[in-house]
């Protein structure tokens, strides 16, 4: 993994990359993801990664909102490879009360030789698609192969880039049961389900408990800090990719075949569910089935009969972001995208 340093004139230059930008090289659909992060799950796995851990910027501290902070992610992918940070802020009520995406973001890519800026890109839709991509990837080893029925708890922008990245990846998906306590945002996504994949069955839940029973990939994407999903409701076979984290009881990692995350280090701490069971005695490293990168790298198995229930937790780890972006960032200079700055 290598990125050419711009510069005009011996002076260092930075390109932008707006949304649009990011889009019209790929970057609204899952493909260019899905195969950026199958290479840095597995340097991860194989220790090419260096990612120090986030830290959390919460101006009201333990008083605010679960999703009321500001995360700094910085990694560095492959050898020689490239350097990066995601700096994303998150406001729970930005929908509500300003008519904006909960989630804002910069990434900065760096090149390593010098560790000078070279990119600024905007965050929020590559973190999004990065999302959808490692539950997509994830399916592929962790879902059973004839899965057909995938429920989505949250119908906002992560729980929508998550549904649509799986109807990309899996042409057999029959049916997509919805649930938001907000219902006018689950008919909403329907219907653009319904109008983009005609083929797609698309059931309305009326709870989340509806909606999980009748799912063989079940995605969590809220914003709750109070666990509902209880493992009784998981059935044979399921998959469950916790991708907001704090959704799912604790008999959910206790009772499932197999938990899976990207990054035991960043899956356990902060007090989330899997912290909290490990400072209970109730789970640790060696309950743990693989991190994701393993069984992307074949050193762990993924999913071996089909009525295993598996977890997934991804965290969310700031090498995904960057290797990501670093494919963006690449495909925009070989097409001449973007807006160059100078940075003296
Ligand atoms: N694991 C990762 O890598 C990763 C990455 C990005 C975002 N996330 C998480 O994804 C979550 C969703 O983000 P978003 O930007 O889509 O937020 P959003 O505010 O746009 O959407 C959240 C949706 O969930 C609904 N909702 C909230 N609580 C609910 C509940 N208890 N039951 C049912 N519906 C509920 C809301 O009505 C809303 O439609 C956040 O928690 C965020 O932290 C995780």
């Amino acid at each position: 993994m290598t990125v050419p340093t711009p510069e005009a004139e011996g002076k260092p230059r930075i390109l932008y990359l707006s949304r649009s930008d990011i889009s019209s090289v790929g970057g609204d659909r899952s493909d260019l993801y899905v195969q950026a992060l199958a290479d840095a799950l597995v340097l991860h796995a194989e220790g090419k990664t260096v990612q120090p851990l986030k830290p959390y910027l919460r101006v009201h501290g333990k008083e605010g909102h679960i999703a009321d902070r500001i995360i700094a992610m910085p990694a560095h992918v492959g050898e020689p490879g490239i350097s990066g940070l995601k700096w994303i802020g998150s406001k729970h009520d930005n929908p509500a009360r300003a008519g904006l995406e909960r989630a804002s973001a910069v990434i900065v890519l760096n090149d390593p030789a010098t560790n000078y800026p070279i990119a600024i890109l905007e965050g929020s839709l590559v973190s999004a698609w990065r999302t959808a991509a490692v539950t997509a990837l994830a399916a592929r080893h962790l879902a059973r192969k004839d899965f057909t029925d995938v429920a989505l708890i949250g119908c906002g922008v992560i729980g929508t880039a998550q549904v649509n990245a799986l109807l990309q990846q899996f042409g057999h998906i029959a049916t997509v049961h919805l649930y938001d306590q907000r219902p006018e945002a689950s008919e909403a996504f329907a219907s653009r389900i319904a109008a983009e994949h005609p083929q797609v069955t698309v059931e309305v839940a009326d709870s989340a408990e509806q909606a999980v029973r009748a799912g063989d990939v079940i995605v969590p994407c809220t914003v709750t800090d109070r666990p509902y999903i209880e493992a009784g409701w998981l059935r044979p076979g399921s998959f469950l990719s916790n991708v907001s984290i704090m959704d799912v009881h604790k008999d959910v990692f206790i009772e499932a075949d197999k938990v899976v995350v990207d990054d035991w280090e960043q899956s356990n701490r902060e007090k989330k569910i899997i912290n909290q069971l490990v400072l209970e005695g109730e789970f640790s490293r060696e309950q743990l089935h693989a991190e994701l990168g393993e069984i992307l790298a074949g050193s762990r198995p993924g999913r071996e009969t089909d009525d295993e229930v598996i977890v997934l937790n991804p965290m969310g780890m700031a090498v995904e972001d960057i290797a990501c972006a670093a494919e963006v960032y690449r495909r925009a200079l070989d097409e001449g995208v973007g807006t160059w700055l100078d940075l003296y």
